[in-house]
């Protein structure tokens, strides 16, 4: 079998858990998640920072042939579908928007897209990968949430790498393509102190 290697270019050396991380489309169809590692990607996740220790994120978690999994993989978009069925697991990432009091969580998608990061590293370290999907039909999974109250924000994929050879399409060519990043000045904020000094 031919696994596409897209180790990140680095200005650095990164640890090869955050380096050797991309996200594939050809995921093995025979591949099955064990209860352990599923536990692991709650744990990475559930012991991701957020504010005031709130904790907003949300899982459903359906592994491939549950009718759960079927469920979300028609709500996701159909570019999507297309390779997704093959994960093993889709997990229905979700927030609340409040908490229990009714307090607003201003930070509830910045800490779950957190507590995803954690997940998505610790999928690394168990030789697994991870694929979060934006395009899907969020009433349809809201529908499917046995909870009124969060916020669907991605599905992720979750399972075995394969060969891109198994992939129609545009997207067998994408799993062997570069990836890009902006380079890191393009990331850097000029700080224009001044102004507050003023005010202060
Ligand atoms: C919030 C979010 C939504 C995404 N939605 C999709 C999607 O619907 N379909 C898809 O194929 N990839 C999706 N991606 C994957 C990104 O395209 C991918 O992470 C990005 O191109 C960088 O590639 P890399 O993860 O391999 O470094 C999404 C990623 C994130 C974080």
């Amino acid at each position: 079998m031919n696994l596409a290697t897209k180790t990140a270019n680095t200005n650095t050396p990164l640890h090869s858990l955050i380096a050797e991380r991309w996200s594939p489309r050809s995921f093995d169809a025979g591949h099955e998640l064990t209860d352990r590692q599923v536990t692991a990607l709650l744990e990475a996740a559930r012991w991701a920072p957020s504010a005031s220790n709130t904790q907003p994120w949300r899982f459903a978690v359906a592994r491939r042939g549950s009718a759960g999994h079927a469920a979300v993989l028609d709500a996701l978009s159909p570019g999507n579908r297309t390779w997704a069925h093959a994960a093993s697991a889709l997990i229905v990432v979700a927030a609340e928007a409040f908490g229990p009091d009714g307090a607003a969580r201003p930070w509830g998608a910045y800490d779950t897209g957190q507590a995803v990061a954690h997940l998505s590293v610790q999928a690394q370290h168990e030789g697994l990968a991870v694929h979060q999907m934006g395009g899907f039909d969020r009433d349809r999974i809201t529908g499917l949430l046995a909870a009124p109250d969060v916020t669907p924000l991605v599905v992720v994929a979750v399972g075995r790498r394969d060969d891109p050879a198994r992939l129609d399409e545009p997207f067998a060519g994408r799993e062997t393509a570069a990836r890009h990043r902006l380079p890191v000045e393009a990331l850097l904020l000029a700080l224009n102190p001044a102004p507050l000094a003023a005010v202060a």
